[in-house]
């Protein structure tokens, strides 16, 4: 079968190869489940392993196959799967256990390993290719009606993790009843993080680099009830003069120093969370003191978060529907590029690496049709 694959931490290699196709039986104890990959989109995180700045390649290959965001449907299962069956469609989690205490009990989200297994990205061949295999213990079956959307849920599972953990967090207080909350970045995590918050009835202020005139994304937020600003025309702190500070706080542009200006746009007993993945060595002078008095003074709070687990992909299968509820048809309209094809992946990552001049938010392969 076909696949698309890097040789990791070397620049531009993206390629198609051939490989076998993997066997239900591949999967221990009776529970493999073969799946058709439908579609696969792809985003920041596989264009910086296309860079060879990321992204790692399994024991015995030179190669990896990337693709973490993924849909498929059922064509086999195991003896021991009772859950699924050949026809559903499913979306495969990320990341697998480890070793640590975290990965044995389902929580490799949380893992203490350094060295981490992710589909796509670190030690694991990924989704772009024509069939996977994956234990049912990894499996979200799709409802029907969310289909044609649920490409997206890789990426909404990130920020489901981050706003529930949030909220547990936030237990640490008898009431907490936040009303406004700050997305930055306005890419397709921060478009989804603005409506994961709009379906919980945040006052949603959404803040990009580029400016409104023309910027379709910002009319898709303002669509859901968000505000749009350009960080080039307004300030972090000048907009906490127009909208007051923020109760929640979701930072995910890529560019680290906007997180130490976030965590002075803060609320009382307000919460920062923080999702970039960034790569370099960018560094950035603070005013450390006053940022240090406001956190203890008002009981702030700031932490990072990482991949999913499978209770957050099936929140995210919730929100999509629900979704679908409240503002019908808005997420499809994130679903800007598709190219059909594996063999087409050289149009893939034409359109990743020029994102904004393409008017690009998600770039996906149909790999097969639905
Ligand atoms: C993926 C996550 C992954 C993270 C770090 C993101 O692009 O969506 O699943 O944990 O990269 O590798």
């Amino acid at each position: 079968m076909k696949a698309v694959a890097v040789t990791p931490k070397q620049a531009n290699t993206v390629r198609l190869v051939e490989m076998d196709k993997p066997k239900v039986s591949d999967i221990p104890n009776g529970r493999g489940v073969l799946v058709e990959v439908l579609r696969v989109g792809a985003c920041g995180t596989d264009r910086e392993i296309n860079n060879g700045e990321y992204g790692i390649a399994p024991e015995g290959f030179d190669f990896l196959v990337l693709g973490h965001e993924n849909l498929g449907r059922v064509v086999e299962t195991g003896e021991n799967v009772k859950e699924f069956q050949k026809g559903d469609f499913v979306v495969a989690s990320v990341r697998r256990p480890g070793h640590s205490i975290y990965d044995l009990i389902g929580e490799q989200d949380m893992t203490t390993d350094d060295d981490y297994f992710e589909r796509g990205i670190s030690r694991l061949h990924g989704y772009m290719a024509e069939f996977y295999v994956e234990s049912a213990d990894w499996l979200v079956k799709i409802p029907p009606a969310i289909l044609e959307i649920a490409v997206l849920l890789e990426p909404l599972s990130i920020i489901e993790k981050g706003i529930s953990q949030a909220f547990e967090i936030q237990e640490r207080m008898k009431i907490w009843r936040p009303k406004t909350a700050a997305v930055f970045g306005t890419g397709t995590v921060g478009l989804l993080t603005s409506l994961a918050f709009r379906l919980r009835g945040f006052e949603v202020h959404a803040f990009g680099k580029d400016k409104r005139e023309g910027y379709f994304n910002a009319d898709l937020l303002e669509e859901i009830g968000a505000t749009y600003d350009s960080t080039m025309e307004i300030s972090v702190a000048d907009s906490v003069k127009k909208y007051g500070e923020y109760d929640a706080i979701f930072e995910c542009t890529g560019y680290s120093p906007i997180a130490f200006q976030a965590m002075e746009a803060l609320n009382q007993n307000g919460v920062l969370i923080l999702s970039s993945v960034t790569g370099g060595d960018r560094k950035t002078e603070v005013p450390a003191d006053k940022i240090n008095q406001q956190f203890v003074l008002g009981n702030r709070l700031m932490f990072g978060t990482v991949n999913a687990n499978r209770e957050h992909f099936e929140m995210g299968v919730k929100d999509l529907a629900l979704s679908e509820a409240m503002y019908q048809g808005w997420l499809k309209k994130m679903l800007t590029h598709k190219v059909e094809g594996l063999e087409n992946f050289g149009k893939v990552f034409d359109i990743l690496n020029n994102a904004a001049a393409n008017k690009a938010i998600k770039v996906y392969f149909e790999v097969n049709k639905i």
